[in-house]
């Protein structure tokens, strides 16, 4: 998956934070289709845990200081987002046996793949639109 400038949000942060978004899932797909699963799914779901947090909390943040028509609905899909965050890192410190790594990879790949489709493609640029024209679209 690719970041394009269409789906700027208009803040430089949030916008290098998707982005650093869309490296990291393109990271996970790559030891998923070379066999590097059991070496890096355990750091992905971290990583994902941690800038999460931090990223949502900085979009809501932004939402407040503008104070954007649609924020509560917004954050509620952030923590839809957190609940499955929080369920694959519960399943990450399960222990595993063989292939059991490349399956959590396969849902953590499903779990931001539809992050970026339901909601950096649509939530997040809808947000981008009002902050750049004060308006909803
Ligand atoms: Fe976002
Ligand atoms: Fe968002």
């Amino acid at each position: 998956m690719e970041w394009t400038e269409d789906l700027a949000v208009g803040v430089k942060r949030i916008d290098d934070q998707h982005k650093e978004l869309f490296t990291r899932i393109n990271g996970l797909v790559d030891a998923i289709r070379t066999g590097k699963c059991k070496e890096t799914i355990d750091g992905t779901i971290q990583f994902l845990a941690e800038y999460a947090l931090s990223h949502f909390r900085e979009e809501e943040q932004c939402m407040a200081d503008h104070r954007y028509p649609e924020f509560s609905r917004h954050k509620a899909q952030h923590a839809i987002f957190m609940r499955a965050l929080d369920d694959l890192k519960k399943q990450a410190a399960e222990p595993r046996v063989k292939g059991m790594s490349y399956d959590l990879s396969v849902e953590t790949n499903k779990v931001v793949v539809d992050w970026i489709i339901t909601h950096i493609m649509r939530i997040d640029k809808k947000l981008g639109a009002f902050l750049r024209t004060g308006e909803m679209s």
